[in-house]
């Protein structure tokens, strides 16, 4: 787990080197594999995918509504069996799935597509496969596939196959502003200039792990602990509790800290430590009024800031992550990364084997 966590520059820079140049090309050039044959008519988009994927699914999600406009449905695959999305036309479906193989995530989107087959032309399946097997059973399903491009992934805690997710999804946000013209292309070149910093931020990310240590180290023992995070942070705070979780067994809760507020707040006391995502965006201003109250009941907070936090900010933490300032969308990309580190630190001082954690495989085949 810990070499993957370590791959991800390269990983990134492999995904960006695949994707950017499409976006740049003037005239136009789209992504061989998709774009040509994308519908000309798109009225939502709907997602499909399970764990990590899933959140990946949510910041897709987020980008999408909020960069293009259209709007999106998600649902976690091993749910669409009783709970089907509604059949809206002219609709592309996406599934990300790292593996290409999780059975709850291949079964939602048979059925979307069985269902859709038998129907007028605008309902008919548009389906887009996001994975990091291009040659796996998702393939098959769908139309087209976008690769993640992130090398085998060993570890059962999904990590960089996750952050080539994001990626990919950014890339196909803004593949989709440019046909729904949402987006001008001097905004795609400031993306573009934006994600080459990428892999040398997340080099910058990565040098945290001695401070993320120590952390571990003071903060590892406990038996709770609630990862907050506001706007498109909230699917980081997700995919850091259940990185926690699943390899380390710490009790951890991924939560809104807007919601936290009604209700979950009283489950704080001083032994519950809180992990507050905050970088500098427009969500800063309420997750840190949101904070000074969490403090008040006597929780210790790790923040996990961006560098043009200001200084105040910054001293109101038990520990500060400074992470480097990045364009408002990207931010989930350089702050998963201290979480993943965090729940590798706290397994490996309990003892735990992080790359096969109890009760787990890597793919959820059947
Ligand atoms: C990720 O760390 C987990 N092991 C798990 O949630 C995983 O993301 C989920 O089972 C979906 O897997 P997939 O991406 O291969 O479909």
């Amino acid at each position: 787990m810990l070499k993957e966590i370590h791959e991800q520059p390269q990983a990134v820079q492999t995904c960006l080197a695949a994707y950017v140049p499409s976006l740049k090309s003037a005239p136009r050039t789209p992504h061989p594999t998709i774009f040509p044959a994308f519908p000309a008519t798109l009225n939502e988009v709907h997602i499909l995918a399970c764990g990590t994927s899933y959140h990946a699914g949510l910041i897709a999600q987020y980008w999408i509504e909020q960069l293009v406009g259209l709007p999106v449905r998600i649902r976690s695959g091993s749910e669409f069996l009783e709970a089907s999305l509604p059949m809206t036309a002219n609709t592309l479906t996406i599934g990300i799935t790292q593996s290409g193989e999780t059975a709850d995530t291949l079964t939602a989107i048979a059925l979307d597509k069985q269902r859709r087959l038998a129907q007028a032309s605008a309902f008919q399946p548009r389906l887009l496969g996001i994975t990091n097997q291009p040659d796996s059973a998702l393939s098959k399903l769908v139309d087209w596939t976008l690769p993640t491009l992130a090398g085998t992934e060993i570890g059962v805690a999904a990590t960089k196959t996750f952050v080539n997710q994001l990626i990919v999804c950014f890339y196909l946000t803004l593949e989709l502003a440019l046909s729904c013209k949402a987006i001008s292309p001097e905004k795609i070149q400031t993306y573009s200039a934006e994600w080459s910093t990428l892999p040398t931020k997340i080099r910058a990310v990565l040098e945290l792990e001695t401070q993320i240590k120590h952390i571990a180290q003071e903060w590892g023992n406990r038996q709770h602990c609630i990862v907050l995070g506001r706007g498109i942070s909230q699917a980081i705070a997700l995919e850091g509790a259940l990185k926690l979780k699943e390899t380390s067994y710490l009790h951890a809760e991924g939560y809104s800290a807007g919601e936290f507020m009604h209700g979950p707040i009283a489950l704080l006391d001083a032994h519950i430590p809180v992990i507050a995502i905050a970088p500098t965006d427009s969500t800063h201003a309420a997750m840190i009024a949101n904070l000074r109250k969490i403090q008040s009941h006597g929780s210790p907070i790790i923040g996990i800031l961006t560098e043009d936090a200001t200084p105040e900010t910054a001293t109101m933490f038990d520990h500060a992550l400074i992470l480097p300032a990045i364009a408002h969308p990207l931010s989930p990309i350089l702050s998963v990364i201290p979480l993943q580190l965090l729940a590798y630190h706290i397994a490996v001082q309990r003892g735990l084997n992080v790359d096969k954690p109890r009760h787990l495989t890597k793919t959820l085949s059947e």
